[in-house]
């Protein structure tokens, strides 16, 4: 046996028992004729002690030679500690060693194993299983678990069934860039690997399987950031006989469930905000709801007045920021700087601060007398001690820029805290966008989502004003699920590829699949999916998803462990057909 007890188990009610641990050497303190060492396994850390007057000679020898992440076994006795540490559940006791193996000796880890580490991001995750090894990330990979299988129960318990779709097909367009893989046997030819599984899952709802759901690996070959990994893990569900309703309802209960069972806190009912209103109170569609400074147009409050930067504008928008009129002169110069930085891009911000004595001051003041900048404290909901900033330009950029602004200051203000809890269905998306770019409609969800049916009439005629059966959960600012009532039959089907730009080839051999069983009695359906990785780290109180992940990829997609990508060998290229062999060979 390695061990009778793990190194989170022993306490005072185990005095004088003989136990048998093994675990990693985390500190030792040599004194000369005492040694200690912490024993730390997953479950904690437990003192042993090596007593030249009461442990084997050639075990306190041995002990003396101990370093740090040995891997080591003890048999020895429970005792009292003299100085209990009360913050340890184990430090009231210590083991009086009798035995000691060496199951495994450590070269020096490259950084600390402690709550605190000295390792920089890049350095931890080359070694990412010594990282493991310090509490906070072992915790985070717990409380992964636990939410994953708080999901499962759930969802099983309500008829879900786990039904696995396949990593190698064809490309499923979810907006990002396919990751593709070479076949041998089909030379010249290449799987996709899934954006997501959402044309299985319909096909699954074809098949009669009219509740399922899978906790699934995702592909997306797309810019890295804090909230999005290459490779990233959905908790995919989809529903047949249902409506909009029907779907929010279930899975506002996942949500509710998790938070209550995770979290403790309980909430009643999801807030809902058209996507429209969405982009007019906040500036973007994935509100954090958790604090005010909502947006108030001022166009009629500011145009027409001389001030030439706001009269030719599409939109002047502003927010006020609570309690900072006494930003100083320097503090408003970073504040512009900061929009001004090329990641946010704006021109310019005007600023006007709403005195405690009700005065106010800004840096339009030649355009703008009090009575004015009153009209606008009053469209702001400003109060005496606010700072008001506004900002003008095309509508998207502008509420975008504005948008940033308003997060940055939140953080700032301190009001985004991580233990409240503020979701917010989002709904009726446009079905379209148009994208200047490449002069055509892209699908704002995916081109399987159905049109309001009340709307689709103007299909002919209006694409870019229907709107959608479409829906994103936000928390916390953070767009954690988003889904759809899908298109069901081939027609419609078609019509949306046409509108998408798909030549009726196109769209054959790469939907043909989908249409054509839509043509053998396609239930009405709909679905949703999460991103388990952003909903583990927000209810963990993190926006970080790479800190909830056990082996993620750094900001260039590299695993810097492992060292992939990497390049294949000469050999491996010419059978998969991805060299062209010079004539003469
Ligand atoms: P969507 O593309 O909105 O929908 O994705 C669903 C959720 O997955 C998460 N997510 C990501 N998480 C981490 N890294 C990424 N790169 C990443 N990309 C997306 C987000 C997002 O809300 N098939 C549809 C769902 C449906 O219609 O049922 C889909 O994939 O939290």
């Amino acid at each position: 046996m390695l061990r009778t007890h793990t190194c989170g188990a022993l306490n005072e009610t185990h005095n004088g028992t003989e136990v048998i641990l093994s675990g990693w050497v985390h500190k030792l303190r040599d004194k000369g004729f005492i040694v200690w060492v912490d024993l730390r396994d997953r479950y904690g850390v437990t003192q042993l002690v090596f007593d030249e007057a009461r442990s084997p000679k050639a075990v306190f020898e041995k002990a003396q030679g101990l370093g740090r992440e040995f891997v080591i076994q003890v048999k020895g006795t429970v005792i009292e500690r003299e100085s209990k540490n009360k913050a340890l559940p184990t430090g009231g006791i210590e083991i009086l060693v009798q035995e000691l193996q060496v199951l495994n000796a450590a070269i020096t880890p490259p950084f600390t194993i402690e709550n605190e580490s000295d390792g920089g991001d890049e350095l931890r995750m080359q070694y990412r299983y010594l990282d493991i090894r310090r509490t906070p990330v072992r915790n985070n990979l717990i409380f992964r678990h636990q939410v994953t299988m708080a999901v499962r129960n759930y969802l099983s318990d309500a008829g879900f069934v786990d039904v696995e779709t396949p990593y190698l097909i064809k490309s499923t367009p979810e907006g990002a860039r396919d990751f593709v893989v070479p076949s041998r046997m089909n030379a010249g030819q290449f799987y996709a690997l899934p954006q997501s599984p959402q044309t299985f899952k319909q096909l699954l709802m074809v098949g009669g399987m009219d509740r399922y759901f899978q906790i699934v690996k995702c592909f997306r070959d797309e810019d890295l950031r804090a909230d999005r990994q290459p490779e990233f893990t959905q908790i995919d569900c989809e529903m047949a006989f249902v409506t909009q309703e029907d779907i929010l309802n279930q899975f506002e209960g996942l949500i509710k469930h998790l938070l209550k069972t995770i979290k403790g806190v309980e909430i009643d009912t999801f807030p809902r905000m058209p996507y429209e209103e969405a982009l007019r109170r906040f500036g973007n569609d994935k509100p954090d709801i958790r604090f005010g400074m909502e947006f108030g147009e001022l166009n009629t409050l500011t145009q027409g007045m001389g001030f030439q930067v706001f009269d030719q504008q599409e939109l002047v928008v502003g927010i006020a920021a609570p309690g900072l009129a006494h930003y100083t002169r320097k503090q408003l110069d970073q504040l512009i700087d900061w929009v001004k930085r090329p990641q946010i891009g704006a021109q310019g911000l005007v600023w006007s601060k709403y005195n405690e004595d009700g005065s106010f001051k800004s840096s339009v003041d030649k355009f703008y007398n009090e009575k004015q900048q009153a009209a606008w404290a009053k469209k702001l909901d400003a109060k005496p001690g606010d700072l008001m900033l506004i900002m003008s330009g095309p509508t998207n950029k502008t509420r975008n820029q504005l948008s940033a602004l308003r997060m940055e200051l939140a953080e700032r203000l301190e009001l985004r805290d991580p233990n409240t809890f503020a979701p917010l269905w989002v709904t009726d998306f446009p079905l379209l966008e148009w994208d200047e770019e490449t002069q055509r409609y892209h699908a704002m969800h995916h081109p399987f989502t159905a049109p309001k049916p009340e709307e689709l009439k103007r299909l002919e005629t209006a694409p870019g004003q229907v709107h959608a059966n479409a829906y994103d959960l936000v928390l916390n600012g953070n767009e954690i699920g988003g889904g759809s009532i899908r298109i069901h039959d081939e027609h419609t089907q078609r019509k949306m590829f046409d509108l998408l730009g798909f030549t009726k080839q196109e769209a054959e051999a790469q939907f043909g699949f989908l249409m054509q069983a839509f043509k053998y009695g396609a239930p009405p359906h709909g679905g949703i999916a999460f991103g388990l990785d952003r909903l583990v780290a927000i209810l963990g109180g993190k926006e970080t998803i790479r800190d909830f992940i056990a082996f993620p990829k750094n900001n260039s997609g590299r695993d810097v462990m492992i060292d992939a990508p990497a390049p294949l060998a000469k050999e491996q290229l010419d059978e998969l057909g991805l060299v062209t062999k010079a004539p003469n060979q």
